[in-house]
């Protein structure tokens, strides 16, 4: 860390850091400093002049003069005032300004109540309005189903554009200015096509863009009741608060965690939320697919499970605890883990790499810090979305290190960063089948079918060391790229290789770790399916196929579809072999439709566990709320436990290599002062009227034996361990960047820096690289290689039953290229299915794809050579 500066504040003097600007300074010291314009992950661009305070040139200076504390930097002996009259009285008249034709309409404002414009108008004391005019209006806009828009309430900070545009790469929502008005939105209605738009929730001061989808079941965010959680959708393990009022998830919000997801979330980890109150949730035992009542739900259970040899089939969506439920029920021998044996041979191949190598496995924060990167074979956007944000970040590392820091701009000089490097860019090379919507940033894209992709990993990694194997017959314009990207990642500082099992492939993850092993200081990045593929994995439960050859009497499967995990004949024929089939599962899918008993699972925020994310970070989530009996965790119907931490010991005795995860949130007696953490904020209302129409009498609050949260208001007001907090709010800040009262510095850990625990450190010794390579790709008659396209809202299983992920969701389509694509025609066969075809100008010739985990498709092994057909 630099040396820091002293910094004198109201003649006090304070040890900021000097890298950073005073207003992140005084933030990061506890100031209490309104502001607008400037964000924590957007840097100061002084628009708002909101942060003002008096700089006085030294002790006898007694006049100072007024200067924006976040474009000042915070340089040793530099002395301010927050108190200065002169500056309060300034702030206060900037928020009169920007509330002139702010509509006053928080009372039916969904903002209201975790507004950053309330928090600083109360902050700032503007409380009487001078104003006596018209004020503007805007005809507001139609986003899409995740983003509502009221331009009345804009103050001009902004922000949204900076982060949209700048930040996450979206172009279709602009700053309109005509006169003296400006307006923010899209040229016309329609969907906001940016992946990462709903953090504009977040990231907008007021309420001009808040949640779609919370006004579907709208309550204030001091009425709800909250949980830590962890997202489900992606293997990423985003941290995010769920909330909870009457019994039904109400919404998610970002929970920052700086290693990980830091401020911001994708729309399917934000949105995808709302499956869990979807009318195919299963509420009740069904025995024959009736619903029965617990009690008979219960008989049922244990008849099938007495007397009969059961065969228990795990998810990489449930958590290690329900898993291992399963696995202590069945005998170890009786468990597989519901992974497809090629999906478990690539996830094994990567935890193999991370064993035995001696390359990094970074944390997202990290990879926004690198400075080139590869990535081979993923489509990043579409299957770990925060991951292609942290990589915008990355690209901007080379050009601010050369061209801004020469120039002693610092790095949170918005704008000056942006002037000076332009549109420079750092090296990205993209290497897919397919276009991604990285491209647009990338240095060079190379499409191919994946033993091509493979072949170029290959080649990268022989031209960094050439004690690696050098693939044969290389295209000279290939072997060319190859050089390149090898330069470009040898030149770096920090260099990344990205890769992952999406592409079905086990050459691909092969030619990343060459790379990786190649490059002395690297760091190799995998993506992960599923929010609880390496924790499966970590088990080491043998893949669904082993179990096809097993007799038994009674199959379980614990939160798993199988017909998403092998074809249907081949699943249909494995369920028949037994006589009795139990499902546990939270959504009726193709898998609890063959059950002859199906027992109600707790969605995420009804229950309490561990998940394992890409990089081997154990994370726990907890419940928002106790759901309606008889739902409950997986792990409650199957084991003897009452309480998590009990399942927690046995697993971790039984698997020491996964002992950390105890560690990855408090054991359930931790009390702060003998106090539990509330999971409501204290101005929560209407305990008793809630169930006015049940009783008069207020209900005792559920117990909560698994965790240190209680379910109730009452509680500690003090700050609780990272992985407990339920919410950010402090007084004075009711909005979410009440985050910066919890952060030990801006943008730093939270204080207690406690963000998971790693389960697997890298080996120590350097492997041997792989030595197969394949042989080029190629075209045959009339057969393609079909590979599997992923899309961000169709192909993951349960965001997909969340209505508004459901708009934009896609059915099934054949993407061929234009010239394969003239030859099929409007309509192809394949598998017997009939298909659109769409024309995707990248995809190679005799390469098609089809939409990975979307209905007819959803078990079928890619990449597979196939006859595809005209349709006639
Ligand atoms: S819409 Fe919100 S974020 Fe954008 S400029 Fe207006 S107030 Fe700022
Ligand atoms: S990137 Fe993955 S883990 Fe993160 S919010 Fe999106 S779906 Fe969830
Ligand atoms: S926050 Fe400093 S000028 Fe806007």
């Amino acid at each position: 860390m630099s040396r820091m500066a002293t910094v004198y504040i109201d003649n006090q003097p304070h040890a900021i850091d000097p890298k950073r600007n005073l207003l992140d300074g005084c933030l990061s010291l506890g100031f209490n400093l309104p502001y607008f314009c400037w964000h924590p992950a957007l840097g100061s661009v002084g628009a708002c002049r909101q942060c003002a305070v008096k700089q006085f040139k030294d002790e006898n200076d007694k006049k100072g003069r007024l200067v924006m504390a976040c474009m000042t930097p915070a340089t040793d002996g530099t002395r301010i005032s927050i108190q200065d009259p002169e500056a309060v009285e300034f702030r206060r008249a900037i928020t009169e300004g920007l509330m002139q034709n702010h509509p006053h309409d928080c009372p039916v404002c969904d903002e209201g109540g975790e507004c950053h414009l309330q928090d600083m108008t109360v902050m700032t004391g503007h409380d009487y309005r001078s104003y006596r005019f018209d004020k503007r209006t805007f005809r507001n806009q139609y986003l899409g189903p995740f983003v509502n828009h009221e331009m009345n309430r804009c103050i001009q900070c902004y922000r949204c554009v900076r982060f949209y545009r700048e930040y996450a790469g979206g172009d279709d929502l602009h700053a309109f200015g005509l006169r003296d008005t400006v307006f923010f939105g899209r040229e016309r209605d329609g969907v906001l096509e940016n992946e990462f738009a709903g953090n504009l929730v977040e990231v907008c001061p007021t309420g001009v863009f808040t949640d779609a989808t919370l006004k579907h079941h709208y309550t204030r965010k001091w009425d709800m009741q909250m949980s830590p959680s962890i997202c489900i959708h992606c293997g990423l393990g985003c941290n995010i608060d769920a909330a909870e009022r009457y019994g039904k998830l109400r919404r998610v919000v970002n929970r920052y965690n700086n290693e990980i997801n830091g401020y911001f979330l994708c729309d399917r980890g934000r949105f995808g939320y709302e499956f869990a109150n979807n009318e195919q949730r299963i509420r009740q035992p069904l025995i024959s697919q009736e619903a029965v009542s617990l009690e008979r739900g219960l008989w049922r259970w244990r008849q099938l499970i007495s007397r009969h040899r059961i065969v228990g089939i795990g998810s990489p969506r449930a958590s290690l605890e329900s898993n291992f439920a399963l696995r202590r029920l069945t005998g170890k021998d009786r468990f597989f883990s519901g992974l497809a044996s090629q999906e478990f041979q690539l996830l094994k191949l990567m935890m193999d790499a991370r064993r035995s190598g001696t390359v990094r496995w970074p944390s997202l924060a990290e990879i926004e810090r690198c400075d080139a990167v590869l990535i081979l074979g993923e489509d990043l956007t579409n299957v770990a979305p925060r991951m292609a944000l942290a990589v915008r970040q990355s690209v901007r590392q080379q050009p601010i290190e050369q061209i801004a820091e020469p120039l002693k701009i610092s790095r949170w000089m918005d704008h000056a960063v942006r002037d000076a490097v332009h549109e420079g860019k750092g090296p990205l090379f993209i290497a897919t089948s397919n276009e991604t919507k990285l491209d647009d940033f990338a240095t060079r894209t190379f499409r191919g079918a994946p033993d091509d992709i493979a072949r170029l990993g290959f080649a990268v990694a022989h031209a960094i060391d050439s004690g690696a194997p050098k693939p044969e017959r290389l295209l000279q314009e290939t072997a060319e790229l190859a050089s390149e990207i090898a330069r470009a990642l040898k030149d770096a500082k920090s260099p990344l290789i990205i890769s992952g099992p999406s592409s079905g492939s086990a050459v691909v993850i092969q030619a990343a770790v060459n790379t990786a092993l190649a490059l002395t200081g690297s760091a190799l990045a995998f993506t992960a399916p599923e929010c609880n593929s390496i924790g499966l994995v970590l088990m080491e439960a043998p893949p669904l196929e082993n179990a096809f050859g097993l007799e038994a009497e009674t199959l379980i499967i614990v939160e798993n579809d199988l017909y998403r995990r092998a074809p249907a004949p081949v699943v249909d024929q494995f369920l028949s072999k037994f006589l009795h089939v139990i499902a546990l599962d939270s959504l009726a899918n193709h898998t609890t439709a063959r059950a002859d008993l199906v027992l109600p699972a707790a969605a995420f925020a009804e229950g309490d566990g561990n998940l394992v994310n890409n990089e081997s970070r154990a994370q726990r989530f907890f419940q928002a709320f106790v759901p309606a009996e008889p739902i409950q965790e997986s792990w409650r119907w199957l084991g003897p436990w009452p309480k998590l931490d009990d399942v927690l010991d046995e697993l971790t005795k039984e698997f020491p290599r996964l002992a950390p995860c105890i560690d990855a949130a408090p054991r359930s007696d931790f009390r702060i002062v003998g106090s539990k953490i509330p999971r409501e904020p204290h101005r929560y209302s209407g305990r008793t009227a809630m169930l006015a129409d049940v009783t008069v009498h207020e209900p005792q609050p559920p117990n909560d034996p698994d965790s240190a949260l209680s379910f109730s208001m009452e509680g500690t007001p003090k700050q609780p361990p990272p992985p407990l907090i339920p919410f950010f709010w402090a007084p004075g800040w009711n909005s979410i960047q009440a985050v910066n009262k919890f952060q030990s510095e801006i943008a730093g850990p939270l204080k207690n820096d406690e963000h998971g625990v790693l389960l697997m450190e890298a080996g120590t010794a350097k492997p041997d690289f792989y030595r197969d390579i394949p042989e080029p790709f190629e075209i045959r008659n009339g057969r393609w290689l079909v590979v599997p396209l992923h899309h961000i809202f169709s192909s993951e299983e349960l965001s997909r039953y969340a209505p508004g992920v459901a708009e934009l969701s896609t059915s099934a389509y054949l993407a061929l290229n234009p010239e394969d694509g003239t030859a099929i025609g409007a309509e192809a066969l394949l598998l017997g299915n009939r298909l659109p075809v769409r024309i995707m100008p990248q995809l190679p010739k005799g390469v098609a794809g089809i939409l990975a985990g979307v209905p007819p498709f959803e078990g079928i092994e890619l990449p597979a050579w196939h006859a595809i057909a005209r349709a006639i």
